[in-house]
């Protein structure tokens, strides 16, 4: 397995990443799109650059992650481009995404950047997730990120565990998740 830069060939293969760890099938259309539009599509399509996949020997994605460096330039194009057709979808879908935001909002000036990450069931707990991990955080400290943060679903107590393993403290629990978070020292 080696983790390599996000490539446009990987774009559908990294979306059925996001697919299978949610859980969501094809026949559950609705959630499908909600799921891609808001956890997945603006990081590939706008800030490839930001997006690291960790392939097998066949060079087929089984891992991801992808983020954003800069919150204000996420919320912007977000807001323009894909919570529109969140709200076509549903209004709770559509209010959830904005609960969401906001959480990431608060700490932006201290952590803009913020990012997703999958490893498919078959290839966790080897280590590969903590690597795609490494190889984001010193991406977005070699572009000069003061700190990085994610939000967690509350009952992901194996991926919080992830979080806190790879150095990230917890900044809240709520009930729409817990925040974690990673401060980068740039002096
Ligand atoms: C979270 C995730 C990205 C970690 O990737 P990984 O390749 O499994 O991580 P690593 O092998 O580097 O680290 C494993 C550590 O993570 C923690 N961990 C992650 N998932 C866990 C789980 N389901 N159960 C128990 N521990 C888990 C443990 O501390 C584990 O350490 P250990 O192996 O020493 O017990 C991956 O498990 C995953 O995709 N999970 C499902 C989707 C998910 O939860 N994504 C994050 C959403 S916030």
């Amino acid at each position: 397995m080696k983790i390599r830069k996000y490539e446009k060939k990987d774009f559908d293969k990294v979306r059925n990443i996001c697919l299978t760890n949610a859980d969501i099938t094809q026949d559950n259309q609705k959630v499908a799109e909600f799921i891609l539009l808001m956890f997945c599509d603006y990081y590939i399509k706008e800030e490839p650059e930001c997006c690291f996949v960790a392939v097998d020997d066949d060079d087929n994605p089984v891992g991801y992650v992808y983020g954003t460096f800069d919150y204000d330039k996420y919320h912007k194009t977000f807001m323009e481009r894909y919570y529109p057709k969140i709200k076509t979808i549903s209004l709770k879908r559509a209010i959830a995404a904005k609960i969401e935001m906001r959480d990431h909002a608060v700490y932006k000036e201290e952590y803009p950047a913020h990012f997703h990450i999958d490893v498919l069931k078959s290839n966790q707990s080897g280590g590969l997730g903590s690597k795609l991990l490494t190889e984001f955080c010193e991406y977005l400290k070699g572009r000069g990120s003061k700190g990085v943060m994610m939000i967690c679903g509350k009952d992901n107590t194996g991926a919080q565990r992830f979080y806190k393993k790879n150095g990230f403290d917890t900044l809240h629990t709520k009930r729409t998740g817990v925040a974690m978070g990673k401060k980068f020292n740039t002096k």
